[in-house]
């Protein structure tokens, strides 16, 4: 095969289809595993290579090194496939130079000082493979600034991404559940994309049976994760930690008018004397803070006219510092705003700013104005310690309590349709792959956080309000 005769029938349908949708639209590039994505984006790349010779300049990235050897064989095969020993390739730089002059060049972009090398370039195509792998989208929306061409050349960036990865809602969020073929904007960046999914069933050049039943065998302990790589579902999640026991319908609740009334509550004649509020927050500045108002049943009926069983936590209502196109970052606010929120909040709902909080805001870095916790409480916020020491202890308290959620005779965990970050991120989070027990902490986990140390309130002095 030459560069000449790469014929479309060396394409998949679904592959030649994608080639089709105009270069001016950005590319998502979604669905289930083994469609044939980064063997169309080596096509993508082969193309704008022969079409533009010498001023074309491709960069792909990956986020570790082993898959960047994965890719780096097969643009190997596929390239050679076409040009021969014509090709050449400086392995030290990972880089392919096709004897148009043209260059496709492949590397590993894992943090933020990794992205130095790529300041002052400029390259004509930039495709992130496997997009999942990174937590939050900043890495890869700062690769943009390197996307730049002489005239008359077109640029264009290409995610490449499967279900379940720790980027798995970022993406759910901006790409994934686009409608496939239909362009549209991305607004968090404002450019202009095309989603295109495909799964094993599109690509013909693989035993189809074959694949899908290793598949399934490759994930024999997370059928979940198997049936998204399988079908492209990207609304079943790998193993997200909190999968078989949170049930939305369950879980949610309808936004409270307001909070319960200790009145109803006379019948418990030597029971519990009320519903108790407090506060739970999980700090962060330049990541997200998420703070919850937390109300705990005494066994008794709440505004929605629900029996919610003694120990039941209702999280009622949730401020979050979230950036809103990036569910990873923070607004970047100061102590004394993040309280002003707060005490807003607390307002609203006529309780006491009085709660638990991450033990990490009570550590003095020796800074003039105290620790982090003496910052809120001059602005009228109390933290106390959630003291999170067993974070397995609490996840495990949270599971069981979501688990519960809906019996009439066990206390479970309720969270208000209000607590949209609770929502977006929560039933999503996945496992941590060294310690299945734990939830993977570079996904977005403050709303979890802020929920764990709501139950760990035990031992604190609760607000309790009377109407
Ligand atoms: N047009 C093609 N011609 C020949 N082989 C192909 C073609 N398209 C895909 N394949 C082969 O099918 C297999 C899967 O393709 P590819 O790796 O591109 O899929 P993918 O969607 O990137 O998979 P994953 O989701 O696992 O990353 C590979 O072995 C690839 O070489
Ligand atoms: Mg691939």
């Amino acid at each position: 095969m030459t560069a000449s005769n790469q014929r479309p029938d060396d394409l998949s349908q679904w592959q030649q289809q994608a080639m089709a949708v105009p270069e001016e639209y950005d590319l998502f590039l979604g669905g289930g595993r083994g469609g044939g994505k980064t063997h169309l984006l080596a096509a993508l790349f082969l193309r704008h290579c022969e079409r533009h010779q010498e001023r074309a300049r491709c960069l792909v990235v990956r986020k570790s090194h082993p898959g960047l050897q994965d890719l780096e064989a097969e643009f190997r095969d596929f390239f050679t496939a076409v040009y021969g020993d014509r090709l050449r390739f400086d392995g030290q730089k990972h880089k392919f130079t096709l004897p148009n002059g043209a260059t496709v060049q492949l590397d590993q972009m894992e943090r933020e000082a990794d992205f130095q090398k790529y300041q002052g370039k400029s390259f004509s195509h930039i495709a992130v493979d496997e997009a999942g792998q990174y937590a939050s989208p900043a890495l890869v929306d700062r690769l943009r600034s390197s996307l730049r061409a002489p005239a008359g050349v077109p640029v264009r960036f290409i995610l490449i991404a499967n279900p379940g990865g720790v980027g798995h809602t970022w993406l759910v969020r901006r790409y994934a559940l686009a409608a496939s073929w239909q362009p549209y904007t991305d607004e968090a960046t404002d450019f202009e994309f095309v989603t295109i999914n495909s799964t094993y069933l599109d690509n013909e050049f693989i035993d189809r049976e074959r694949y899908a039943r290793n598949l399934m065998a490759s994930c024999a302990t997370d059928p979940e994760l198997g049936r998204a790589w399988l079908e492209g579902d990207w609304s079943v999640i790998r193993g997200a930690y909190f999968a078989s026991v949170l049930d939305q319908q369950r879980v949610m609740v309808e936004p409270w008018p307001r909070l319960p009334s200790a009145a109803p509550l006379d019948m418990w004649a030597d029971g519990p004397s009320g519903w108790r509020y407090s506060l739970a927050h999980d700090y962060g500045s330049a990541a997200p803070s998420v703070t919850f108002v937390v109300a705990e049943s005494p066994g008794a009926y709440g505004p929605d006219r629900y029996f919610y069983p003694s120990g039941s936590i209702v999280l009622v209502d949730e401020d979050s510092t979230t950036h809103p196109d990036d569910i990873s970052a923070g607004l970047g606010l100061t102590v004394p705003d993040q309280a002003s929120r707060i005490v807003d909040m607390c307002r609203r709902w006529g309780i006491s700013p009085h709660g638990v909080a991450d033990d990490a805001i009570f550590n003095n870095h020796g800074s003039a104005a105290g620790t982090i916790a003496d910052e809120f409480r001059k602005a009228g916020v109390h933290f106390r310690r959630a003291h999170k020491g067993s974070r397995i202890g609490g996840w495990q308290a949270m599971r069981r309590l979501l688990a519960d959620a809906g019996k009439p005779d066990k206390p479970g965990l309720y969270v208000s349709r209000c607590c949209q970050v609770w929502w977006e991120t929560v039933p999503n989070l996945p496992r941590d792959q060294r310690n299945p027990e734990d939830v993977d902490t570079t996904a977005p986990d403050h709303a979890a956080d802020a929920c764990r140390y709501a139950l760990t309130r035990i031992e604190i002095p609760h607000v309790t309000i009377r109407f």
